[in-house]
């Protein structure tokens, strides 16, 4: 579409004088081998000339036929030629080679010099920004994730006469797994709902009675702030209904573990809508409605974006 481009060789001028220079040398060995089977068959025919086709019988020097003459005076130039290829042009092409040795070292040279140049002002900058972040204040990474688990139909139904609308065992299992050894924060309604406190869990309950008697080992507080505070050394205190505390909740925590029943059910108490410019589903599963469990539900997982 957009035509050939023009094709530019790629090779420097110092790669050139290179390939130039073994191409004259690959040229003078193939000479000399030329001129070597040349003397061969001279010799040959110079022998055959004289001694067989009589050429220049009667003329001898020193007493020896012409031939033998004109052979050693051909072996001594073919000599020189090996000479020049072997001797004369290896030594000009060893300056060459230090020529251009020395270029490559100047050129290696520089190139320290610049990556000594770089080492140095990287250092400064590395220095400079372990300086800055002694300066500035460490994030502090959040001692406890608070988390809200929360089982709500579609139209967002919790509960109806203190009690829970659904029985769906699954749902029941997965919040024993959930906040088992952990703080269970809750209303006092919610408390109330229980037939007795659950096992191995610490219970945080709040209410604004002043004298509000629960059995040993359960917790009263009079105020949100002071359940999250009564649960501080948790890695994971749960908050866990109802209505009225999840209202309160919805601002503080940092999770959300919704089991959504997908079904509308009539209520009394209900869960504020998820709102998901604050909050990312980061986990999702399905269940089917089976003989344990008369409706559809997900175990969904939110967490705060902000
Ligand atoms: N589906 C679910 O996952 C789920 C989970 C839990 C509960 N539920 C349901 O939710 C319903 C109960 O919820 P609810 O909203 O009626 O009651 P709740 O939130 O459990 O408890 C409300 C009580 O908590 C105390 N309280 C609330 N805010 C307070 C504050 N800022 N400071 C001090 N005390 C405070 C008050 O106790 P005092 O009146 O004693 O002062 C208030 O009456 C039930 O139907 C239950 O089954 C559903």
């Amino acid at each position: 579409m957009f035509g050939k481009r023009k094709h530019t060789p790629q090779i420097d001028k110092d790669q050139l004088e290179i390939l130039e220079n073994a191409q004259r040398r690959v040229k003078q060995k193939k000479r000399l081998y030329l001129h070597f089977v040349l003397f061969l068959i001279g010799s040959v025919f110079l022998i055959i000339a004289n001694t067989f086709l009589g050429i220049g019988k009667d003329i001898t020097f020193f007493g020896k036929e012409w031939f033998v003459f004109a052979i050693i005076i051909w072996f001594f130039l073919l000599i020189y030629h090996v000479f020049n290829v072997f001797v004369t042009h290896k030594f000009m092409g060893k300056a060459w080679e230090q020529k251009q040795l020395e270029k490559l070292v100047s050129k290696q040279q520089e190139r320290i010099e610049k990556l000594k140049a770089n080492l140095v002002q990287e250092e400064t900058l590395k220095l400079e920004r372990e300086d800055l972040a002694e300066i500035q204040p460490k994030p502090t990474k959040k001692k406890s994730e608070l988390t809200i688990i929360v089982a709500a139909a579609e139209n967002n139904a919790i509960g109806k006469g203190n009690q829970l609308i659904w029985h769906l065992s699954d749902d029941l299992k997965r919040f024993k797994a959930l906040t088992n050894a952990h703080h269970i924060i809750m209303g006092r309604k919610t408390f109330e709902s229980f037939p007795k406190p659950l096992p191995n869990r610490t219970h945080v309950v709040i209410t604004r009675q002043a004298d509000y008697k629960v059995p040993d080992g359960v917790i009263v507080v009079n105020n949100l702030e002071d359940a999250i505070d009564a649960s501080r050394n948790d890695v994971q205190p749960f908050i866990i209904g109802g209505g009225q505390i999840y209202e309160q909740a919805l601002n503080l925590a940092d999770k959300i573990e919704l089991t959504r029943v997908h079904h509308d059910f009539e209520a009394d108490t209900f869960f504020p809508e998820i709102d998901h410019s604050i909050w990312k589903e980061t986990q999702n599963t399905f269940h089917q409605k089976d003989d344990n469990h008369d409706f559809e539900f997900s175990f969904i997982t939110y967490e705060r974006k902000l």
